[in-house]
């Protein structure tokens, strides 16, 4: 004690254990000053336990904690601020009525219980000065963006002296775009001899911002490891104790078109239009990717393509059939299926139950229902192979379907559409939100569809599952086509300019 380290936390054999389930098991952590230290596992893993015991939310059954060469042992939140810890949390705790600057002084003991506007705007502006942080401090909560409302949570917490800031999984509610912006603000924090602790279970982006990675799998410590020479590979073995295999293989594929889009405009749900004279193919057994920033007409085009939207021009066959203004039910029984970009509200009836939802599109098959009426023990039997089938955990297939945890909805919904994809596969960023195991499991099934002769259509704001995914990808910007790369043409930057609108539009002869 007392010589200066570069230790800024060290926290020893923490355990925690939540009734008869072991959270974290004699786990060590050592954070340094100026270090960004990711915290890398699988959902459960013992995360976000970890990180709210250093911020003082929950209190460790056994091990310690010493911060800046100090033992501690914290009681509260405020108690871990005090000491130079803090946290934001994956749910923003922010007053949405109240102004960026009246959010900052809530709660902090510095500020007086009467107090001007005007002062604590000018007192918020010197802050995110000192910081390098900026926010209007005038705006209302409410009106903020996502990604300034997390501004606004970090501030709040480095307002109060923190010098070890941890963000839980900051990026799952974050555009690309923002997500690039908040590493830009974390890289300007450790410069300044903070330290960001980082949870994430996206490996490219642990690897890219991280300086130390740990990894802990069901509770235990399993790595801790410089970033620098990390691979996804070696970090997903590390996480979930099993060697994936995470090549895809790509073969010729042949000419014959399942799906084709003739000249395709449409509107978005705002009346602008969002598909301008959209023309692509999408052939039997192959994966076409469609990259593109989220928002510039891939929503509009999966949606025009299963009839969930009209096209207010050009034309639209499948198999050679004009589905142009065919039905949702038409469209599917021509063996088209359709994983929506959002599955909890378009996918599934929530209320309704796990065995309703895994019917949703076959009880008209004779192997469910007569003409008058649904023959019960086929229905049971059909729901409970479709959820061992797409490995979906429920508890009973009685269940209402929105109990079940976002992941095992996600399961019953691609499973369910990949049944009725005899043709077509329309998958809407079929894997957000996963983990790397159910992650890895989805894009399996893609790709079992597409061997077994079903062209897929793939939207993904990831570009690495776009390139690792696709036979074919086209890139979208502002409702358009930009370019189509055959799988030997594939050039990361190139369809990174296109994404971002700049560089040639290409279009196939
Ligand atoms: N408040 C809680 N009550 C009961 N169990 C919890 C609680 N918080 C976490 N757990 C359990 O502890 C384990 C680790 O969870 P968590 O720390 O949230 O993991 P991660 O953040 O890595 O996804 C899980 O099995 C989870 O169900
Ligand atoms: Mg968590």
């Amino acid at each position: 004690m007392g010589e200066p380290t570069n230790v800024a936390v060290e926290a020893s054999g923490i355990s925690k254990s939540f009734g008869g389930v072991l959270a974290l098991d004699t786990v060590n952590l050592e954070l340094r000053k100026g270090e960004v230290h990711a915290l890398l596992g699988e959902n459960g893993a013992g995360k976000t336990t970890l990180s709210n015991i250093l911020a003082g939310l929950y209190r460790a059954d056994g091990g310690t904690l010493v911060v800046d060469g100090v033992e501690c042992e914290f009681h509260s939140p405020s108690q871990a601020i005090e000491a130079g810890v803090g946290m934001v949390h994956q749910h923003f705790r922010l007053v949405p009525p109240m102004t960026v600057a009246e959010n900052l002084h809530l709660g902090s003991p510095d500020t007086p219980a009467v107090i001007s506007q005007k002062k604590l705007v000018a007192s918020a502006r010197r802050m995110m000065e000192e910081i390098g942080l900026e926010v209007d401090p005038t705006a209302r909560v409410w009106q903020l963006s996502v990604g300034e409302q997390q501004r606004v949570e970090i501030l709040r917490v480095l307002a109060r002296g923190a010098r070890v800031l941890i963000l839980d999984e900051p990026t799952a509610v974050l555009t690309a775009q923002e997500a690039k912006e908040l590493f830009v603000v974390i890289r300007r924090l450790v410069a300044s001899g903070r330290t960001v602790v980082f949870i994430s279970h996206k490996l490219n982006e642990v690897i890219e911002i991280s300086d130390r990675i740990t990894v802990l799998r069901g509770g235990k410590h399993v790595v801790t490891k410089d970033a620098a020479g990390a691979t996804p590979r070696e970090l997903a073995r590390l996480m979930t104790g099993e060697d994936l295999d995470y090549a895809v293989e790509h073969r010729e594929v042949g000419l014959s078109v399942v799906l084709r889009l003739n000249d395709v405009s449409a509107r978005n749900h705002r009346g602008i239009e969002a598909l301008h004279g959209v023309n692509l193919e999408v052939r039997a057994g192959e994966v076409l990717g469609i990259a593109g920033v989220s928002g510039n007409g891939q929503t509009e085009l999966s949606e025009v393509i299963t009839g969930l939207r009209r096209a207010n021009a050009g034309t639209i066959t499948i198999d050679g059939v004009d589905v142009t203004h065919a039905s949702t039910r038409d469209i599917a029984e021509l063996g088209v299926g359709h994983i929506p970009e959002d599955r909890i509200g378009m996918g599934m009836a929530g209320s309704q139950s796990v065995k309703d939802n895994a019917i949703l599109r076959h009880y008209r098959s004779e192997e469910l229902s007569t003409r008058m009426r649904l023959k019960r023990g086929n229905v049971v039997e059909f729901a409970k192979r479709l959820v061992a089938a797409g490995r979906v955990q429920t508890r009973s297939i009685n269940m209402p379907a929105g109990q079940m945890s976002g992941g095992n909805q996600q399961r019953l919904v691609a499973k369910r559409e990949s049944m009725i994809s005899d043709r077509l596969l329309v998958a809407a960023h079929p894997t957000r939100g996963l983990d790397v195991l159910a992650t890895k499991e989805v894009q399996t099934a893609i790709i079992e569809r597409r061997d077994s002769g079903c062209g897929v259509l793939m939207i993904s704001d990831d570009l690495d599952e776009v390139m690792l995914m696709s036979d074919r990808i086209a890139v979208m910007y502002e409702g358009r086509v930009m370019g189509i790369f055959d799988r030997a043409e594939f050039d990361r930057e190139r369809i990174g300019l296109l994404m971002g609108g700049s560089g040639h539009r290409l279009l196939p002869q």
